[in-house]
């Protein structure tokens, strides 16, 4: 069973990915922007185009012919890929996913309009006049997103009325594509926020991992954990909530499903329809499978019958400092003698200031303490310094 995997998106997610289909024995062609991107360093094959353009992605698919398209980005011609299914090749998890999750409309309101989930209450706007309107309605404070973007670009909170136009600025100045078009969301004074690792299979068994936290700090997450302490009917509620978004999209593997808990319940606030970054902390073993080899086990057909909790872990990110043509670390000698521990360095041929560079992985058995192990992680990532 040597099949051709095309993905599109060569980051550190990307290369966890190509590292579990080639201990299976898989064919993978890594495809980015630009060159020696860190899943490519793995891979068999790469290509360095521009995903945004349908015409290269067209070539791409035609020199290729794989057996499936795994989107690891959002910043894709996602239209394309409904095309590519009919032809017959497997979008992972499937060309529907691919192409909601990629605007934040399409997929907002099929979860909140057409399955009816609780949602921070929303609207939309195209200009900043409109906006000024949007949020008399959802009311201060809210949080405006461009429709397409991720890791917060274009994102910030208006506080008072004074913020609307420079949110509308902001916004136009972090958007990818060629949409203008914001979403205002009402602030969620939510008491945490987690990540709902969510597997789809061909089988139709739907399997949860259990729920990870995390903190975000500029648009990108600092540290998680698994398992993030919570009332079990929430717990119920959001695996509810995660059966019904995926069943709606179609396909199998893995998602990341975004929920905040409030002192009034569960909200659905978003969801990836591949691995997340917030699940990296299942590269501490935590899980019988991490993220990464529950997708290509999905994405292979090759049946899960249970995941299972193994060890409680964290993870936190190490960010590079400055800009380098040629960045290195200083620190790595303390994480390499830290105990219950790991790290990743992604190999990522260039640095600028907050770029994620690799990860810290802490861990400690199932009945340790889940603070000290966050803590653990946060301490030893502080200790590494790229130059
Ligand atoms: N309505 C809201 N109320 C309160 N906080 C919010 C709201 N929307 C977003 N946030 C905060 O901002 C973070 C990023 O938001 P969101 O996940 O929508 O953006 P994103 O750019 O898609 O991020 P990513 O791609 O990194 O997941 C959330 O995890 C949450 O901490
Ligand atoms: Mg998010």
């Amino acid at each position: 069973m040597n099949k051709k995997i095309v993905l599109l998106g060569s980051g550190e997610l990307g290369k966890e990915f190509v590292i579990a289909a080639q201990r299976l024995g898989q064919t993978v062609i890594a495809v980015d922007s630009y060159d020696n991107a860190p899943a490519m360093q793995v891979a068999d094959g790469r290509e360095v185009i521009n995903m945004l353009d349908g015409k290269a992605l067209d070539a791409l698919v035609a020199k290729h012919s794989p057996d499936y398209i795994v989107p690891e980005i959002e910043a894709i011609r996602t239209e394309r890929l409904y095309d590519y299914e009919k032809q017959g090749i497997t979008v992972i998890p499937s060309a529907k996913a691919a192409n909601f999750t990629m605007n934040r409309k399409s997929i907002r309101d099929l979860a909140a309009k057409d399955l009816g989930l609780k949602t921070a209450n929303y609207r939309y706007a195209t200009s900043a006049q409109e906006l000024q309107k949007a949020v008399k309605e959802v009311g201060i404070p809210c949080v405006v997103k461009p429709l397409m973007s991720s890791s917060g670009k274009g994102q910030s909170t208006i506080k008072t009325p004074d913020d609307i136009q420079r949110a509308w600025d902001y916004s136009q100045e972090g958007s990818r594509g060629d949409v203008a078009e914001v979403i205002v969301e009402a602030f969620v004074n939510f008491n945490y926020e987690i990540t709902l690792l969510t597997l789809t299979q061909h089988d139709g068994n739907t399997l949860f991992c259990p729920p990870i936290g995390h903190r975000q700090e500029r648009g990108d997450y600092q540290e998680s954990w698994q398992p993030a302490a919570m009332q079990e009917d929430h717990l119920k509620t959001a695996q509810d909530m995660a059966a019904q978004v995926t069943a709606a999209l179609g396909g199998a593997g893995i998602w990341g499903v975004e929920f905040f808990i409030g002192n009034d319940g569960v909200y659905f606030s978003e969801l990836s329809p591949r691995p997340h970054d917030t699940g990296m902390v299942t590269l501490a073993n935590t899980q019988n499978y991490n993220e990464f080899e529950l997708h290509l086990r999905a994405v292979l057909g090759l049946p899960i019958k249970e995941i299972t909790q193994e060890r409680i872990g964290a993870s936190a990110v190490i960010l590079a400092t400055a800009h380098s043509e040629n960045p290195g670390f200083t620190g790595i000698n303390t994480l390499a003698t830290a105990p219950k521990s790991d790290f990743r360095l992604f190999g990522k041929p260039t640095s600028r200031p907050y770029r994620r560079m690799g990860v810290v992985v802490t861990y400690d058995d199932l009945n340790g303490d889940i603070t000290e192990v966050v803590s653990r992680a946060k301490e030893l990532a502080a200790k590494v310094k790229t130059t």
